[in-house]
């Protein structure tokens, strides 16, 4: 409210999105409207007709500067279609608007009968939503060798794990839980359990713990009501999400947020379901729950618990619910849905609305990350070498290209196993052989970093005169400790 007594109303960009899209929408907009959410939409439009329309992206300019705007988006699903246009229109939004925290709530919801039903299911996952193997960084190393980069920084983990952390004291929630494969991958994913372990004890209200993200799936199944908050990396939050979504009831009920420093963007999981679009039959549910997260991203949380109870006891009475969620097909359209929802304003369910209180990311500066260690040095080079030597042929004719340069072979190794020296390992071996070489004395990098660089030419060039190389990572050590992994089956 303002001075005057009128409740001033928060502009939102809204996207009524494709197929189904503008259905569960307009049930939305139907339903805030008659709640008085303190919303005013300035309407936009992303996806399929765009792409049709020749915008490669699938979000025109003006769709961008409306979400610049406002900070705010509310989406519906957006079509990725298949033969024209190439990108998702949805990663469009989230990268060009650095949405990096995917928030999905998974609670169950009175009414919607599953497996599960009676065990208290309440928690949520964040996911890192930008970096990981989701960079899409990828390179065809021979004909036959694919690789992908998996990219996660420190500030990256670093923010998403405040993320989780201050949605968890925001939601009063008990527990936070990190989940990773820090076990397997120790730099990247390591990244974000040690981050997650640095920045815990800023909270000490909270209890931390930290699962192995396989295991964590195995939990999900077993026993997902131990779990609070699980914060995670961009791959393995997709597919635990999606996993505890189907807990409680599927990808029809499940709302997101995707918040960054700039824009928040509230969505339904679930896609355009085109075989249903148009009939009137979708259930709002998802993306009237996403709407509920935003009314209380912005503070209105009177609006917000009004609309979820009315929502909640509607499902709980289950009258007039979707075909979706009704037994042996007896379901209402969508509108029938929508009024009921409705009707039931201004009732109060057996399932209390949580306690929630403002939450804010926690803002970057803005300039380039970067983190200077005490001491670095180099230590090494791995070269990656196409050839179809077997890996004693090749080690041979490494050391003896090696003999008079500063380095030493220290070893060879195929899709990250050491082949060479020989361990005795039965390796299926491809064209693709990752050659290390360690520096004879390694050479600090603090005085200058263009050290080493004389040498790294000589040897490559030696090796380029007859061998095929692709890429080369160098070795580095920062404040004593190596900067990189070694192969399986090195001694
Ligand atoms: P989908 O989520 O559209 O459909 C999966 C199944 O769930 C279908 O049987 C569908 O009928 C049902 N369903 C989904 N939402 C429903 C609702 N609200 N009420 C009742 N039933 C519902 O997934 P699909 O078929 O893989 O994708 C269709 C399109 O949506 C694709 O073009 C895809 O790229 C896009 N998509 C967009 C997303 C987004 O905008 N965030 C997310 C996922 C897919
Ligand atoms: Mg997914």
């Amino acid at each position: 409210m303002d001075q005057s007594g009128t409740i001033t109303k928060t502009k939102v960009t809204g996207l009524p999105g494709d197929g189904i899209g503008p259905e569960v929408f307009h049930a939305t907009q139907r339903i805030f409207e008659a709640a008085a959410a303190p919303i005013e939409w300035e309407m936009a439009e992303a996806g399929a007709e765009m792409f049709k329309k020749g915008v490669g992206t699938g979000v025109p300019r003006e769709t961008l500067d409306s979400i610049a705007r406002n900070g705010l988006a509310l989406k519906s699903p957006l079509e990725t279609p298949v033969g024209f246009g190439g990108k998702s229109a949805n990663v469009t939004l989230r990268k060009y608007f650095e949405l990096y925290a995917n928030i999905r709530p998974v609670r169950e919801l009175p009414g919607v009968i599953t497996p599960f039903s009676g065990r208290g299911i309440d928690m949520v996952i964040v996911r890192e939503n930008v970096e990981d193997v989701y960079a899409g960084i990828e390179h065809m190393q021979t004909p036959s060798v694919a690789q992908c980069l998996k990219l996660m920084t420190a500030p990256g983990c670093e923010r998403i794990v405040r993320a989780a952390f201050g949605l968890a004291e925001a939601e009063t929630r008990k527990k936070v839980t990190c989940a990773t494969k820090a076990n397997i991958m120790k730099l990247t994913e390591g990244m974000m359990k040690r981050m997650f372990e640095k920045v815990g004890p800023e909270y000490p209200d909270l209890a931390q713990d930290h699962i192995i993200i396989d295991n964590c799936a195995h939990q999900l199944v077993i026993a997902p009501e131990q779990f609070d908050v699980i914060v995670t990396s961009n791959m393995n939050g997709d597919i635990i999400s999606d996993l505890a979504a189907g807990l409680v009831g599927g990808l029809g009920i499940a709302p997101s947020s995707n918040l960054g420093d700039h824009a928040a963007m509230f969505e339904a999981v679930h896609g355009s379901a085109p075989q249903i679009a148009g009939k009137g039959l979708a259930n709002p549910t998802a993306l009237l729950s996403a709407g509920i997260m935003m009314l209380r991203h912005i503070g209105a949380f009177e609006a917000a618990t009004k609309i979820e109870q009315a929502l909640f006891i509607t499902l709980a009475e289950g009258k007039n619910l979707t075909g979706d969620l009704s037994p042996r097909g007896h379901g209402v359209g969508t509108d029938a849905f929508t009024d009921q929802v409705i009707a039931n304003l201004g009732r109060s369910s057996n399932l209390p609305s949580r306690d929630y209180k403002k939450f804010e990311l926690v803002a970057w500066p803005d300039l380039t990350a970067h983190t200077e260690p005490n001491t670095r040095s180099l230590v090494g080079i791995d070269v990656f070498i196409e050839s179809d030597l077997s890996a004693q042929e090749l080690g041979q004719a490494l050391e003896a290209i090696a003999q008079d340069t500063p380095f030493r072979l220290n070893g060879i190794s195929n899709r990250g196993v050491q082949v060479f020296p020989p361990t005795g390992g039965q390796t299926f071996l491809v064209d693709h052989f990752a050659c290390r070489f360690m520096f004879k004395n390694p050479i600090p990098l603090n005085a200058s970093l263009a050290n080493g660089q004389p040498e790294i030419s000589y040897l490559v060039q030696r090796i380029g005169a007859k061998f095929t190389w692709m890429h080369i990572e160098k070795l580095q050590n920062f404040d004593g400790k190596d900067a990189f992994e070694r192969p399986q089956g090195e001694g």
